[in-house]
């Protein structure tokens, strides 16, 4: 389970370095938007040659190319595909055909490299278009199974709508549109049983505002965020690590069912409980699980 997906440019070899000594559960070697278009190369052959040489794979590397609709984006697949990167970062998806395509091209060139087939995952940057936001029902009625991962994006979204902020000026909180992008990327991934990935937060010295915000995605449903700075990541992980006590009261919700076969509501510390506690109490349960399984491995 990743929790913090810590974006690196892909054009600073001291970045790399740097991230891969950071508490980052996945890096995300960026070949888009932080790198500009005139070391596009550079940043091509730097992330190559950084995959290549790190295999040890205990914090995963994922790269995001550039959009299939742009020239450079074959280009990137073909270079960074021989390095074996965890997954690829697909960015202005604008529906899920865009993702099966993407898949197809990894398939080819998984044969070429000697991969297992299927073996590189894609996360879907799902709201940076405004076309995505009318195509959300395409990821469920045919997408490659390897989108294991949904985000999605405030920034590129407000240039999409031409919109000069995306923000209510006075209380700080999303307008109504980039609101609708969250939900329905949340929606999305639960329904296909994909990770619901939180936007980054991008005043990254603003560490208070960070966990708040994390907290407030995990209440929603979200498992794990994007970071944009090396001092983000370890708060990531705390936020979304669920804590002694959630994981007491979710052994607590599923005794207190197991003890009453048969009964679909049930009574603990005062409180009713119903299906759907049961049901957060095992998510909560599943969760620790997988992150144990990861630090384990
Ligand atoms: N990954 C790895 N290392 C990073 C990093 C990142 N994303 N961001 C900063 N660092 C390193 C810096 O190089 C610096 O290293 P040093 O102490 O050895 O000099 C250290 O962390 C502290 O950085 P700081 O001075 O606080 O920030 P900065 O002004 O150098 O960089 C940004 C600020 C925003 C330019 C930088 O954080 C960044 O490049 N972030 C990623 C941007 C990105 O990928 N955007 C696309 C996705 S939205
Ligand atoms: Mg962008």
């Amino acid at each position: 389970m990743i929790r913090s997906w810590l974006f690196v440019p892909g054009d600073s070899e001291k970045k790399m370095t740097k991230g891969r000594g950071n508490p980052a559960d996945a890096l995300i070697l960026d070949l888009e938007d932080s790198v500009s278009d005139d070391r596009q190369a550079l940043a091509r052959d730097l992330t190559a040659t950084f995959l290549k040489q790190e295999t040890d794979r205990k914090q995963q590397l994922w790269v995001r190319i550039n959009p299939l609709d742009h020239a450079f984006s074959l280009e990137d697949l073909a270079s960074v595909m021989p390095g074996a990167p965890d997954g690829i970062v697909l960015p202005k998806v604008n529906s899920a055909a865009d993702l099966n395509l993407l898949a197809s091209y990894l398939k080819i060139l998984e044969v070429r490299e000697g991969l297992a087939v299927g073996s590189t995952k894609i996360l879907s940057v799902a709201t940076e278009t405004a076309a995505s936001l009318l195509t959300f029902h395409t990821y469920l009625e045919n997408v490659t199974d390897r989108l294991v991962a949904l985000t999605w994006g405030g920034e590129d979204l407000s240039a999409a709508l031409g919109a000069s902020d995306n923000r209510h000026p006075v209380t700080g909180e999303y307008d109504d549109v980039f609101l609708y992008a969250k939900s329905m990327c949340l929606a999305t991934a639960r329904a296909i049983d994909a990770q619901p990935v939180g936007v980054v937060y991008v005043n990254f010295r603003d560490l208070a505002g960070l966990e708040a915000e994390c907290l407030r995605d995990r209440r929603s449903g979200f498992i794990g965020k994007a970071a944009i700075h090396p001092d983000q990541t370890a708060i990531i992980n705390d936020a979304f690590t669920p804590t002694d006590e959630e994981i007491e009261h979710a052994q607590n919700v599923i005794r207190v069912f197991e003890e009453n076969p048969g009964l679909g509501t049930v009574g603990l510390n005062g409180k009713m409980l119903d299906m759907p506690h049961l049901k957060q109490a095992r998510n909560v349960l599943d969760l620790v699980q997988k992150i144990m399984a990861k630090t384990q491995s």
